[in-house]
């Protein structure tokens, strides 16, 4: 009895271990921002299909590998590699990953700085009464504030980094298993007050009726680095989760079951959020600031509103917590791999995320103007290029080896889903996911 009662309680565990690496700012703060540059339903309908196409088959890729190689990232590649007669360079695209993390963890703490300054102020009920137009401004002074930026990026990093440092336990667990539940009703109250207003009828038809002409190839590449991003798959760092995953657990039913839940995140948000823009007269093309205008001005009309906003932005900040720790987790891995001890590797990785994250932290005031490649800044750049093209390539990768280069038992028994699951798997894998991803990427650098 007893034995059942553990089983059932790992199988959830690692299930919500993944959602807490899923869900965080690219559900509710870059899904909106980014459907909103790309014409909204035309992106959304394509960044569901490519989750279902190649997200979920490449995350169950990925996370058997490290199920199937039991240790970190680069270590896992290397012995399936050898296991298989193939390459021992297969390895470096553990490094890859941690590469691709390091990129994206730099501008992603700078965001998640941006919910603790948020957090407080709403506590301090800086929004009430305050209008739309006060509400975009204050915003606007804050990102040209470089002390703020800097402060707020350094707290996060470093409430971040503790944990990573500590070991992701179980607390974490327990956080996630409570999270969830209550940033999820809470999304869904939002979106059902967002049904009541003027907004909701348009956003509706924006983020549903896809007008096919918003369709062009930098919008599909778009869509696929979001699948990616989303389900934080394409960068191994899904693989060091699958070292813990029970042993009779069913993949793909695992993933499957994140992804669903992923997407209903950024759904709920994107209502949200997208009711208010067409309430207001906004621009749905607004930028990264989108999130963070809309909702002070949704909640502010909410009676307690400051109450549902500090709940919101705290829940928020809890969710990105639990992304970066998954971010941190293959570059701490990766050092320790080469040797050095778990509290050397994070103190090394935290200070050069730090470092470079001063970069995007500056890229509203002192670097706006520093814009090195394609006329983008520090923040652009980091926020576009490693979501949006070294992902898809790890992913590519990793489905590649999966799906090509391990031994055929080895990857049926990792997955966990039987010959018949196994055959479904490798079908799609192989003949729609790699293709379309190589197509698409291709398409993109060209
Ligand atoms: N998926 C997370 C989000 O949506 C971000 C994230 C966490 C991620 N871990 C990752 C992205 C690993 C890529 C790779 O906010």
């Amino acid at each position: 009895m007893s034995e059942t009662l553990e089983r059932w309680g790992s199988k959830r565990a690692f299930i919500l271990a993944v959602t807490g690496a899923a869900v965080g700012l690219g559900n509710i703060w870059r899904f909106p921002y980014v459907a909103g540059e790309n014409g909204g339903a035309a992106f959304l309908l394509i960044y569901v299909a490519f989750v279902l196409l190649l997200g979920i088959p490449v995350m169950m890729a990925e996370i058997l590998i490290g199920r199937a190689g039991r240790r970190g990232p680069m270590q896992a590649l290397g012995a399936l590699a050898a296991e298989a007669g193939a390459t021992p360079h297969w390895r470096w695209l553990g490094l890859f990953g941690a590469l691709t993390v390091f990129c994206i963890l730099s501008f992603y703490s700078v965001v998640s700085g941006w919910s603790i300054e948020f957090l407080v102020a709403s506590v301090n009920g800086s929004f009430n009464g305050a209008s739309a137009a006060e509400i975009g401004a204050g915003f606007e002074a804050f990102l040209a504030n470089p002390g703020l930026q800097i402060f707020n990026h350094s707290l996060f990093l470093f409430m971040t980094m503790t944990v990573v440092a500590a070991g992701v336990a179980k607390g974490l667990e327990r956080l996630n298993n409570l999270l969830m539940p209550l940033l999820y009703g809470l999304l869904l109250l939002l979106a059902g007050y967002a049904s009541t207003t003027d907004g909701f009828g348009t956003a509706l038809a924006w983020l549903f009726l896809p007008s096919f002409e918003a369709l062009t190839p930098s919008v599909v590449v778009h869509a696929m680095g979001h699948a990616f991003f989303t389900l934080a798959v394409g960068a191994c760092a899904l693989m060091a989760y699958g070292a813990y995953m029970p042993e009779e657990q069913s993949l793909p039913r695992a993933a499957v079951a994140v992804a669903v839940l992923d997407i209903s995140v950024a759904l709920l948000a994107g209502i949200a959020i997208f009711s208010v823009v067409f309430a207001q007269g906004m621009d749905p093309a607004d930028g990264p600031g989108l999130m963070f205008v809309t909702l002070p001005i949704a909640f502010s009309e909410l009676p307690w509103g400051s109450v549902w906003l500090s709940v919101f932005f705290l829940l928020l900040l809890l969710a990105t917590w639990t992304s970066a720790i998954n971010l941190a987790e293959p570059m701490v891995a990766t050092l320790q791999g080469l040797g050095l001890r778990r509290s050397i590797s994070t103190a090394i990785v935290a200070l050069s995320v730090w470092l470079i994250g001063l970069l995007s932290a500056l890229s509203f005031s002192t670097l706006a103007e520093f814009r090195p490649l394609l006329g983008r800044n520090i923040f652009e750049l980091v926020s576009s290029i490693p979501p949006d093209i070294f992902l898809p390539l790890g992913g590519l990768m990793i489905a590649i080896f999966a799906a090509w280069v391990m031994p055929r038992e080895r990857v049926v028994s990792a997955l966990g889903a039987g010959e018949n699951g196994y055959i479904m798997w490798r079908i799609i894998i192989r003949w729609v996911s790699i293709p379309l991803t190589f197509v698409v990427l291709l398409a993109g650098l060209l």
